[in-house]
């Protein structure tokens, strides 16, 4: 074990500047345990975090030693992390869990909840967060554990119940009388999420388009869950049918060129991420022709569901869906394990600037 805790932060304001400090590795005090964070997955959720830490809060998971005020935060990501030091009842040194971490060799908790399934960080900066990113799941009784499926579960797993709850969502308000659906980013985890998940249960029901840079069409097509795959220069080429706009990509000339083009043809506009970050707008837009775009919240259609569908009904159908899923989208991407600080560092710079492949799955450790 190391003699102190590593974590890469970043600059709030400056998302490109990043350091490596070195916090005293701390002794678990009554009710605290020590995880080793074994490692984690980076993709471009975890740089809209960064992009939308103030506006959404993500800062506040993992306050760098120096608290909020010198301007450095550490952007959280999922993975594995194993106890390494404990003196809670239940979690003991080797067991091993699954849930939000910040980019860093380890994490301290206050473990609350704690049982045969997993525990909650109750520590006082994490109590006004939401709930979801607090659970910490215990991989030795988690039903959609696999060991060899660590990797896709980092990679993938948030960004699949996103997709999951988007398609249930259009699904359920019958796609707001439209019968295609774009997507921007298509190349995204989280875009052909939805693509995949449209495309097998809905074929007869909706068209799906992919919007995506020159770069990545092959890549988008060779998935083969778009219908058609177009360039954001080309989008004016789309067809004037009645369309639901999911936006990952969150570009504000995107999304106006789109929506001057469909105008009131447009049936339904869904913000859900921002990976053109640099050239994003988050609120604050001028009017657009056609519906005004609406912000995706999962947590709303999930409680829905939960009523509707009973206790277990989200694991199993999720669970139904996840499988199929994983099980080609590991045909899809390459995961590329990297190791040590210059690696993070190297790799984070990779996916903020938009120089990774959309094959590449990042898994990362420090
Ligand atoms: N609201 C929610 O609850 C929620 C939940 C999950 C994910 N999301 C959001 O969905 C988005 C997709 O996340 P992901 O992890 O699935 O992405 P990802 O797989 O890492 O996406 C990679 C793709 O994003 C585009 N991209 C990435 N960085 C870029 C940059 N700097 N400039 C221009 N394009 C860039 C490129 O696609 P193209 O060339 O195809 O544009 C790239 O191939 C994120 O913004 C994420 O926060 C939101």
């Amino acid at each position: 074990m190391t003699d102190g805790i590593q974590a890469f932060e970043v600059r709030r304001d400056a998302l490109g500047e990043t350091r490596l400090v070195t916090d005293p590795l701390p002794e678990p005090g009554p009710g605290e345990a020590l995880l080793k964070v074994n490692d984690f997955a980076l993709t471009a959720n975890n740089i809209t975090y960064g992009v939308a830490g103030d506006a959404i809060g993500y800062w506040k998971f993992f306050p760098p030693q120096g608290g909020y005020d010198d301007g450095w935060g550490r952007i959280p990501v999922w993975g594995f992390g194993d106890v390494v030091a404990s003196t809670v009842d239940g979690m003991n040194q080797g067991d091993r869990f699954y849930g939000y971490f910040p980019m860093a060799s380890h994490l301290l908790v206050k473990a609350e909840r704690v049982n045969d399934y997993g525990f909650s960080d109750g520590v006082a900066h994490r109590a006004e967060l939401p709930p979801v990113y607090n659970n910490y799941t215990r991989t030795s009784t988690d039903p959609a554990y696999r060991a060899d499926q660590e990797a896709m579960q980092m990679l993938f797993r948030p960004l699949f119940y996103t997709s999951f709850f988007l398609d249930d969502f259009l699904d359920d308000n019958d796609f707001f009388g439209a019968g295609t659906v774009v997507l921007s980013s298509a190349s995204s985890k989280t875009a052909f999420g939805l693509a995949w998940l449209l495309h097998r249960n809905r074929r007869d029901r909706c068209r799906v388009i992919g919007l995506t840079s020159p770069g990545n069409v092959g890549f988008v097509e060779g998935l083969g869950c778009y219908d058609q795959v177009v360039t954001y220069d080309n989008l004016e080429s789309l067809p004037k049918d009645p369309t639901v706009f999911v936006d990952m990509a969150g570009n504000a000339d995107v999304r106006a060129k789109l929506h001057h083009h469909f105008g009131d043809t447009l049936a339904y506009s869904c913000s859900v991420g921002a990976t053109h970050w640099d050239h994003a707008q988050i609120g604050g837009n001028a009017p657009l022709p056609g519906p005004q775009p609406t912000m995706f919240f999962a947590p709303t259609q999930i409680q829905k569901r939960s009523q509707e569908w009973g206790p277990t009904g989200i694991a199993e159908r999720t669970a139904a869906a996840w499988e199929p899923f994983v099980a080609l989208a590991s045909g899809w991407i390459d995961v590329r394990r990297e190791s040590g600080p210059e690696a993070v560092s190297r790799v984070y710079q990779e996916v903020l600037e938009n120089r990774a492949k959309p094959s590449d799955g990042f898994i990362l450790s420090l």
